[in-house]
């Protein structure tokens, strides 16, 4: 584990302790909830009531000719602009008033992404995650997927989340030195800025894993939730692809609800997410990876300092 001594984790169910409102169930869900659905996600929102869900986590095709089983990822660009902006728009419309959004992809496509969400919502980050791709030559080289994150109002909820500090793999040493006041330094971790280089791709390598081709990594998404949620509130992926969102969401004690056209990825993600099971450390729910703690918000870190 981390370097977690002598730090007092609270319960899950002391979390909400910075005014915001602990979870309360939603109606007009009734069915929805802890379920993948094969179907188009505009039409599932569409029959969403407004004002329902606190956070929506969205990776949606890229337009890059990926090879999806069910859905032609090479459409006209005004075309796949049309349609982010009818999905976007249901997206806002089904978050709750202190909901936030988040929408996974290339920088490129972010700057349109982002001139929509700016008529709808409140910008709030950009996050950077760093993450290298192929030289493309008489460029830059690619080293970072983006995050769109929106608020759908100016007040929202938000919890600050820590990091372990980063330490050398061979003498353990702390990396960065705080200039000498050491004191400074947090017993456990470091705050989460907005450029996230702590959290590694998927490798496609295993059978389970390659149910779909694009992956994206739990702790990824688990970070997100832990930000802006609180116990089983309602977190909502329109693109669920292989289900890492299903995973993280019922990691952390939220209820989930996803979608995706393809009936293939839908059983991959109902299998992922059915195996799945609540991740606490000393009480907190906390994202853990390979055994160690990657994220956990900084109100579940008692005596932190
Ligand atoms: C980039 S992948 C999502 C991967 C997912 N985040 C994961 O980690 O596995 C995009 C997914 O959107 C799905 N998709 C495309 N159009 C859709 C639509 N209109 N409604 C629901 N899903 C759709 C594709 O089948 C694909 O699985």
């Amino acid at each position: 584990m981390n370097r977690l001594m002598g730090l007092e984790l609270g319960t899950a169910s002391d979390a909400s302790e910075n005014g915001h409102s602990r979870a309360t169930p939603t109606s007009g869900l009734d069915g929805l909830t802890d379920r993948v659905h094969n179907t188009d996600c505009i039409e599932l929102m569409r029959s969403m009531p407004a004002d329902s869900v606190s956070v929506v986590f969205a990776d949606p095709p890229f337009n890059l000719n990926k090879k999806y089983t069910s859905y032609k990822d090479n459409i006209p660009f005004s075309e796949y602009m049309d349609w982010t902006e009818r999905w976007i728009s249901e997206a806002c419309r089904i978050l709750k008033p202190d909901g936030s959004i988040f929408v996974y992809n290339i920088p490129k496509l972010l700057t349109h992404t982002a001139a929509i969400l700016n008529g709808l919502a409140e910008f709030r980050h950009w996050i950077a995650w760093n993450s290298n791709g192929q030289p493309l030559g008489r460029t830059l080289q690619p080293a970072h997927y983006g995050i769109l994150f929106y608020t759908k109002n100016r007040k929202s909820k938000f919890y600050d989340v820590r990091a372990p500090h980063k330490t050398c793999r061979v003498c353990e040493a702390y990396l960065k030195d705080y200039g000498g006041k050491e004191h400074l330094r947090h017993r456990f971790g470091y705050q989460v800025s907005d450029v996230w280089d702590d959290i590694h791709r998927v490798r496609h390598r295993s059978k389970r894993i390659d149910s779909h081709p694009c992956q994206l990594p739990i702790h990824l998404i688990e970070r997100l939730i832990l930000m802006t949620t609180d116990e089983r509130d309602i977190v909502f992926d329109p693109f669920c692809g292989g289900g890492a969102a299903a995973v993280a969401a019922k990691q952390l004690g939220r209820a989930y609800i996803g979608a995706d056209i393809d009936p293939g990825y839908c059983a991959a993600a109902r299998e992922r997410m059915e195996s799945a099971s609540a991740v606490t450390v000393d009480g907190a729910y906390a994202s853990v990876f390979r055994g160690k703690i990657v994220s956990i918000r900084d109100v579940d870190l008692r005596n932190g300092r």
